[in-house]
């Protein structure tokens, strides 16, 4: 059972202090990779490992086809900012081919968890040398794949997977006993920017979570451009996170006085506290029907935009 630190009696100080000992007592002399996606669990990790270990750290950020827009580039210069130079890896063509075909949302999951950690890591690390692979965890992941409700990408001891023996390599998760709300508190407290440690959460799973049914490249980028809108529109909400979502059905609509059996969004937004536990926001309807319009208008084959109304639970906040 892990011993949960609550964000506010979190020490940021004594925590950041201990966390870096424990990373440079586990890796000692040797180096460590470091699983960056840019979100804020595994950007206040490498700034962690990078504290512990410094070049001795290498950063990788894996570029599989189902981030957001300019993502690559984006946490590639924030990082430079900071004095930690991002690798990028191109694997695209690797997730997409565990991706093809498969529907089933627990399957999608388990496609990605392998593409990330056995192929994808288990490369890197066996032609680095290292033995440990660094990553974001956080408690809310581990209860969530634990209780069965989702298999989150990242979590393995807890489902008894001993990754030394699946992947070749072992795992430190410096933030396994903090929820968002703690690992916020010490993003800033390690110097991340304001619009990184605030930013919105995000799933391993990638856009891939938001897509219902098979990830292709085209669907992906569907929910991608959706994604651009709904982010720009929302971002100054105070809601936890947003995203939009892109269904399987279809359903007839009509552009240009023309039948088109086209493509449904669906926009989530939530308030929340850590992600246990969610309410739809309360949008005013305006800016609804501004997100409608721009969707249809900017996303190639939508013709419907719906907006989530239920709580979790029972829902959950990703589609997948
Ligand atoms: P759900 O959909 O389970 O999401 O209500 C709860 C929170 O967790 C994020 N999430 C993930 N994060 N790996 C992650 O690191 C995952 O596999 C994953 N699945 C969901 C989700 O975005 C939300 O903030």
């Amino acid at each position: 059972m892990i011993k949960e630190l609550k964000a506010d009696k979190l020490d940021t100080r004594a925590f950041i202090k201990t966390e870096v000992a424990r990373i440079a007592e586990a890796v000692g002399g040797g180096m460590a990779i470091n699983a960056l996606s840019g979100g804020v669990d595994s950007s206040v990790v490498t700034l962690l490992g990078h504290r512990a270990l410094g070049k001795r750290l290498r950063t990788v950020f894996v570029e599989n086809g189902l981030m957001r827009e300019g993502e690559a580039g984006r946490v590639r210069s924030m990082f430079a900012k900071l004095g930690v130079k991002v690798e990028v890896v191109d694997a695209r063509d690797e997730f997409f081919e565990a991706l093809k075909g498969v529907t089933d949302p627990e399957e999608k999951r388990e496609a990605i968890t392998q593409t990330f950690y056995r192929h994808v890591f288990g490369r890197i690390v066996r032609e680095s040398g290292a033995r440990f692979l660094l990553q974001g965890t956080i408690l809310t992941d581990v209860d969530e794949t634990v209780a069965g409700i989702k298999r989150q990408h990242n979590v393995f001891e807890q489902l008894g997977i001993d990754p030394r023996e699946a992947f070749g390599y072992g795992i430190l998760e410096p933030l396994i006993q903090l929820r968002k709300d703690g690992v916020r508190k010490v993003g800033k407290a390690l110097g991340l920017p304001v619009e990184s440690f605030k930013r919105i959460p995000f799933p391993g799973p990638a856009l891939a979570a938001r897509v219902i049914g098979e990830a292709t490249r085209e669907r992906i980028e569907t929910v991608r451009q959706a994604t651009v809108i709904v982010e720009k529109a929302l971002c100054r909400t105070k809601a936890f996170q947003y995203m939009a979502i892109l269904h399987e059905d279809r359903v007839t609509g009509m552009r240009d006085n023309k039948r088109e059996f086209g493509q449904q969004i669906e926009i989530r937004c939530w308030d929340s506290l850590d992600a246990r536990k969610a309410k739809p926001t309360r949008l005013p309807f305006a800016v609804l029907e501004k997100l409608a319009n721009d969707i249809t208008r900017k996303v190639p084959g939508v013709v419907s935009v719906t907006y989530n109304i239920a709580t979790k639970p029972p829902s959950t906040m990703e589609a997948v």
